[in-house]
């Protein structure tokens, strides 16, 4: 009689079924190292990683000098509170994300936290108290993070809002543009002008926040001349415009922030995932007039810009802001039939009634496992396949990636078929 033995990966994954609380979306393979676009589990299988534990390897698994950095670092000191000790890690951050800045108006300062979630929290916070009023605009298909704020300000109810009211007050959105889908920058300006007649005083508005790619709701690009539009209704109004570049910043599109392709400039940026290089970290910036409203003790926290994760981010932006960093951003561009590093394929039933295949999706998914490749989707449906090529990676591994995602992609749609 056969004798099944427990895989490693069979093991951990029993005791997390035991231990860890199932609110936590299961992930099925258990990591034991990684390094540039490959991970390998516990049970020696290798995979191409086209998800970066969500975004956070712009620059591929365990960049040199990250890693060393971090290794310095740790032998220094691992805590201080920045609140408590002044580190200069964290000023090397901020200096760096105001000479990157792509904001308005002049010298630029910043706060680091420890989560997207944080920093837009924080945004937030910063918008109110430089305008003195209590509104936020956003947009459909936002994800901004899981705090009471930042689900409120998410347009995803299952799994993200479903049981956890009530939400915070003062929170207005309209349909952001989706060309794929019909909705153009007239459209979605349209709304938000209807949106300042019937819903909420403009004058009352403190900020507007938006990604420049919306990520988790289905890499969707904001068209440049929206963002500029955009950006002039906001300056009429006294309104700040927000960016949310958590998933789309740090060289994901090539430049260190995706709207750098339109040439607008936001009031506020706010940055994370890939900004620690895989450890937590995430920053506001913005004009000194506009973020040094906030008077000392109003903003920080425990573990905001801890030293280890500020002395990764100080590499991170240097090669992020790297000319060879961009070459080799645009290249891989090329290489995902122009479409930039930050890719997405929308998948639909039949292109006349566009209706969203969430199931074809999931299998493709679990095609490109079974074949080697970690995959994710996003999307209102689930039916996006997103494609977070670590950009600075061995070109054969994401070659090999490429190639199991379009054999996943074929093999989910025959027996779809
Ligand atoms: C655009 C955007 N904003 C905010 C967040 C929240 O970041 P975190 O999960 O670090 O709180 C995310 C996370 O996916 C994001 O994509």
């Amino acid at each position: 009689m056969a004798i099944h033995h427990r895989t490693e990966t069979e093991r951990v994954l029993d005791e997390r079924a035991a231990y860890v609380a199932r609110g936590v979306v299961p992930a099925s393979i258990v990591v034991a190292r990684a390094q540039g676009a490959r991970i390998w589990d516990v049970d020696g299988r290798s995979y191409v990683d086209f998800a970066g534990g969500i975004g956070c390897q712009n620059t591929g698994h365990g960049l040199p000098a990250v890693v060393a950095a971090v290794h310095d670092q740790v032998d220094s000191y691992l805590h201080q509170c920045f609140m408590v000790g002044t580190y200069e890690p964290y000023v090397e951050v901020c200096r760096r994300l105001a000479e990157l800045s792509p904001c308005t108006g002049g010298e630029q300062r910043s706060v680091l936290v420890n989560s997207g979630a944080e920093a837009v929290e924080n945004a937030v916070k910063i918008a109110r108290c430089a305008t003195g009023r209590p509104a936020v605009v956003v947009f459909d298909n936002a994800f901004h993070g899981r705090t009471l704020l930042t689900m409120t300000m998410t347009s995803k109810v299952v799994p993200y809002k479903q049981g956890f009211g009530p939400f915070a007050p003062e929170i207005y959105r309209v349909p952001g543009p989706y060309p794929y889908r019909g909705i153009d920058s007239d459209e979605s300006l349209a709304a938000l002008e209807h949106l300042f007649k019937a819903d909420v005083d403009p004058a009352t508005v403190a900020c507007l926040v938006l990604e420049t790619v919306q990520g988790e709701g289905g890499f969707i690009p904001m068209p440049a001349d929206f963002l500029s539009r955009l950006g002039s209704l906001c300056h009429e109004h006294g309104i700040l415009y927000v960016a949310d570049e958590v998933q789309s910043g740090v060289g994901r599109t090539g430049p260190v922030w995706a709207v750098e392709h339109s040439g607008v400039a936001p009031d506020l940026l706010v940055s994370g995932k890939s900004l620690g290089g895989g450890l937590p970290l995430a920053g506001v910036t913005g004009a000194a007039h506009v973020v040094d409203a906030v008077p000392p003790g109003g903003l920080g926290g425990t573990f905001g810009g801890n030293p280890l994760s500020c002395a990764a981010a100080v590499a991170v932006l240097d090669e992020v802001a790297s000319e060879s960093f961009r070459a080799r951003a645009d290249a891989l561009g090329e290489k995902v039939r122009g479409l930039g590093p930050m890719l997405a394929l929308e998948l639909v039933e039949d292109p006349v009634s566009k209706e969203p295949a969430g199931a074809l999706a999931r299998q493709a998914i679990e095609a490109a496992r079974t074949r080697g490749l970690v995959l994710l989707s996003c999307g209102l449906y689930g039916n996006v396949l997103r494609v977070l090529v670590p950009i600075l990676a061995d070109e054969s591994d994401i070659d090999e990636g490429l190639a199991i995602l379009e054999e996943s992609l074929v093999e989910a749609a025959s027996g779809a078929a």
